[in-house]
């Protein structure tokens, strides 16, 4: 079976030497090699609940604490664990670009762990808490079950995008705009099922740039992508970097 570095094309590694706008497009499967769970990975379940089920506005309508428990659960476990090659190769890349956007759909904050910058986080965070009254922002640390708002004493949420909401209209222009407008852009570790972030490759890809896909299995992207890298994240990205910019 041939290595990492055959299955890179030559022409991705030209592309990348050369980019002058790169945007990356990360998924849970970045996170999976620092243990955080993936959502449509067979290690998704908590508690036999799906998270396509928890992670809804009905769900948390009818069983906060419930939803609240899961969160929690979510955030200690990202405490816990640490970025991995794919997250300190993405820091590095943004290093060696100098326009340079990482759109994330993970909640768990890993990148800006890793050192990345100039991140749009798309689907929110794992780390605050919104109110659902008056849409105050307040940091979660040692909380536990429901929590309320400091400020008018209301239920808060968590302050993530959930199944059927939309995503910060600000946030997502920003995001097709770094894609749209970028020569280069990496898709790493998504499903690309879920919209709108499933459509930003496609807005490189009308413009003229380079789509690298970089997963472990195929997905509905593969067949469109300039090419797609089958591998774990972390050897993929830390071989790419190796070989368009030399030593990291
Ligand atoms: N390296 C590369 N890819 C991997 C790895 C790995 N080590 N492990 C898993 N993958 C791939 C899987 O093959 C899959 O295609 O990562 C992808 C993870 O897909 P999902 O679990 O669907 O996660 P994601 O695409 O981020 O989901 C998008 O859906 O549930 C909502 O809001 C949530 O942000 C999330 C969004």
């Amino acid at each position: 079976m041939a290595g990492i570095k055959e299955n890179i094309p030559d022409e991705a590694i030209q592309r990348l030497r050369g980019a002058k706008r790169l945007a990356i497009l990360t998924g849970a499967g970045v996170s999976a090699e620092s243990g955080v769970p993936t959502f449509r990975g067979k290690d998704g379940l908590w508690k036999n609940h799906l998270p396509q089920q928890l992670a809804t506005p009905q769900a948390f309508e009818k069983d906060p604490e419930l939803v609240w428990d899961w969160y929690h659960w979510r955030r200690k476990v990202v405490l816990e664990v640490l970025p991995n090659p794919a997250h300190y190769s993405i820091a590095e890349l943004e290093k060696r670009v100098p326009d340079f956007t990482l759109i994330t759909q993970n909640v768990d904050r890993l990148h800006l762990r890793a050192g990345s910058e100039r991140i749009l986080e798309i689907h929110g965070d794992l780390h605050h808490a919104r109110c659902g009254e008056c849409s105050a922002i307040a940091a979660l640390e040692e909380h536990q079950g429901l929590v309320t708002c400091d400020i008018c004493g209301g239920l808060m949420r968590p302050n993530v995008v959930w199944f059927g909401e939309s995503l910060d209209v600000r946030l997502l222009e920003q995001a097709f705009i770094a894609s749209g407008s970028s020569d280069f852009l990496i898709v790493a570790g998504t499903s690309n099922v879920v919209q709108p972030a499933a459509s930003l490759a496609y807005a490189a890809l009308e413009n003229g740039g380079y789509v690298l896909e970089v997963n472990l299995d195929p997905t509905p992207l593969t067949g469109s992508a300039t090419a797609t890298v089958l591998g774990h994240a972390g050897e993929v990205l830390e071989e790419l970097v190796l070989l368009a910019f030399g030593e990291q």
